[in-house]
C-alpha cells in the first residue's frame, strides 16, 4: 500500500517535548506520521499545514480522532504567521518541519516528481504557480543550468541544459520519462548507482516549490512564534536545506551573531541569546532506521529552545 514512514519519529518526538495543554503546529503535515504521534504523547493542541491538497484531505480522519485537537490548514509553512493568526494563534510552544516531499507524492507518477516512472512533468506539491514543463520549456538555457548547478550540484548542468534547449525545439519536453532519458544521455552513470537524472530531478523541485526560500520565511517565522521554553524542530533531507537550518539555529543561539542594524558590531547580542541548541551537531537516522527505511539515509535533524521558563500548563 502506498503509504509513508515517518523519518525520525522517535527522535523528533524527543526533542519536541510535547506537553498537555501546549499549542504545537506541525508545518509539514504529509501522511500524519508525526501528527499522530504528537496528538498521542500529551493532551496537546495540534495545528498542522500542508501544501498539498491530497495531505490535507487524508488528515481528516485523523481529525476525526481527535475532536477539537487537530486543525488541519492548506497553506504553505513560509505563511504559517499569517495563516495562524487569521485561526487566533500567535504563540505556540513546538514547531516541527520535515522538509522535502511524501512518499505519497514520489510514489505517485501523476504528481511528476519521479523519474522512475512516467508522468507529466508537474513536480509542485501546491496547486499554484509554474510546473517543472514551465520551466524546463521556457527557461533560458543559462538560467536552466545555473538552477541544475545550484540546486542539483550538478556537475554537468550545462551540457545537459544546452540538450534541453535543443529537445524543446523539436517539441515541449512535457514527461518525466522525456526528461530524464534526455539527461541520462548526456551523464554517464558512475559507480554510486545513482540515477543520473536525481540531482536534476531534485533542483527543479526545489526551483518549482520554492524550497529554500520557503525554509527561510518558515524559520523565521517559527522563532517570531514560539514562546518561552518553545522548540524548533527540523529534519532536513539535503545538504542544502540543512546548511539554512544550521546557519539559522547557530545565529539564534548566539555562535555567529547576526549584525543588526541598531547594533552592527553585535555587542548587544553576544552572550544575551534569547535559543539554545538542543543539537550540537545533527542527529542521523540509526542503521535500524536506515534499513528498514532507506528513504531516511539522508535525514539530519536539528532542534533548538527559547530560553526562559514555559507558562504553567492550562
Ligand atoms: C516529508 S513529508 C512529511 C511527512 C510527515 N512528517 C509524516 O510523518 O507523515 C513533507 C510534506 O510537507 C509538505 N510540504 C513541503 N514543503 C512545504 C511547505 N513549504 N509548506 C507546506 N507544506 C510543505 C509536502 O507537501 C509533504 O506533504
Amino acid at each position: 500500500m502506498n503509504t509513508h514512514i515517518p523519518v525520525m519519529l522517535a527522535e523528533v518526538l524527543d526533542h519536541l517535548a510535547p506537553r498537555d495543554g501546549g499549542i504545537y503546529l506541525d508545518g509539514t503535515f504529509g501522511g500524519g506520521g508525526y501528527a499522530r504521534a504528537i496528538l498521542a504523547a500529551a493532551a496537546c493542541t495540534l495545528y498542522a499545514i500542508d501544501r498539498d491538497p491530497e495531505a490535507i484531505a487524508r488528515g481528516a480522519a485523523l481529525a476525526a480522532q481527535n475532536p477539537g485537537r487537530l486543525h488541519l490548514i492548506e497553506g504553505s509553512f513560509g505563511a504559517m504567521l499569517p495563516l495562524l493568526r487569521k485561526a487566533g494563534i500567535d504563540r505556540l510552544d513546538g514547531v516541527v518541519l520535515d522538509l522535502g516531499v511524501s512518499s505519497f507524492q514520489i510514489d505517485s507518477p501523476a504528481r511528476g516528481f519521479s523519474f522512475r516512472a512516467d508522468g507529466p512533468l508537474d513536480m509542485r506539491m501546491g496547486q499554484s504557480g509554474p510546473t517543472a514543463a514551465d520551466l524546463v520549456n521556457f527557461l533560458p538555457e543559462k538560467d536552466l543550468a545555473d538552477t541544475l548547478f545550484e540546486l542539483g550540484e550538478e556537475r554537468r548542468s550545462r551540457a545537459i541544459a544546452k540538450a534541453i534547449v535543443v529537445e524543446r525545439a523539436q517539441a515541449p519536453i512535457v514527461t518525466t520519462s522525456r526528461l530524464a532519458g534526455i539527461i541520462r544521455a548526456i551523464v554517464p552513470p558512475d559507480r554510486s548507482g545513482i540515477d543520473p537524472a536525481t540531482r536534476s530531478f531534485q533542483a527543479l523541485r526545489i526551483r518549482v516549490n520554492d524550497e529554500l526560500g520557503e525554509i527561510e520565511r518558515g524559520l523565521a517565522q517559527a522563532a517570531e512564534l514560539l514562546g518561552p521554553g518553545g522548540r524548533l524542530v527540523v529534519v532536513a533531507f539535503h545538504s542544502l536545506e540543512d546548511r539554512l537550518v544550521k546557519r539559522f539555529m547557530a545565529d539564534a543561539a548566539g555562535r555567529a551573531p547576526a549584525p543588526s542594524r541598531h547594533d552592527p558590531a553585535g555587542l548587544l547580542a553576544r552572550g544575551t541569546a534569547q535559543w539554545r541548541l538542543l543539537t550540537a551537531k545533527p542527529l542521523r537516522p540509526t542503521p535500524a532506521e536506515e534499513h528498514a527505511n532507506p528513504r531516511s539515509r539522508s535525514a539530519r535533524l536539528r532542534a533548538m529552545q527559547r530560553l526562559g521558563h514555559m507558562e504553567a500548563p492550562a
